[in-house]
């Protein structure tokens, strides 16, 4: 890929944010969905995808899309991922990579992000999160409220 069509690939989450994070994270967080893919169980699909999330405590946690003879009970990657997290004793989520080995990066669906929303923090960058889609010849930033706006909420008066 030529430079200048990397530049325009890696833009910056629509929120106008810098990606927070050193290069050697983004690196990691990247490379590690790419190796969580490769245990993709998507016999049914054959779309292998594969997420890993940056936590609080700048810990990565990985994981890989499940599928289930009964198609509602998949478990997406990003889900997994955040459950793995969560099993570990994070509550935050800092920034999440999703790879898919497609032309064209994949959007993670909606209930992936409602599951990103929930362990968003007001504190850090004003509860938005920096999310990199990958595939295999592109890659790009956006982030969860670039994709989400509004989240469901209990209780409407909550802040975020
Ligand atoms: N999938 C994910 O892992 N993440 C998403 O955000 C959307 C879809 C998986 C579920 C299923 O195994 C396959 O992709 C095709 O839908």
């Amino acid at each position: 890929m030529l430079p200048e069509e990397q530049d325009k690939d890696m833009s910056l989450p629509e929120s106008g944010a810098k990606v927070p994070f050193e290069d050697f994270i983004v690196r990691d967080l990247s490379q590690a969905a790419y190796k969580a893919v490769h245990n993709s169980y998507s016999p049914y699909s054959g779309f292998a995808v594969g997420a890993a999330v940056l936590s609080g405590e700048g810990c990565i946690y990985t994981g890989t899309n499940i599928e289930n003879s009964s198609f509602g009970l998949t478990i997406c990657a990003e889900r997994a991922a955040i459950a793995a997290a969560v099993t570990a004793g994070e509550r935050v989520i800092r920034g999440i990579a999703v790879y898919t080995p497609t032309d064209e990066p994949t959007v993670p669906c909606g209930a992936c992000l409602a599951t990103i929303a929930e362990f968003r923090d007001p504190g850090f960058m004003e509860g938005d999160i920096p999310i990199l889609l990958a595939g295999r010849y592109k890659e790009r930033w956006t982030s969860l409220k670039a994709l989400l706006p509004e989240v469901f909420k209990l209780n409407p008066k909550e802040k975020q």
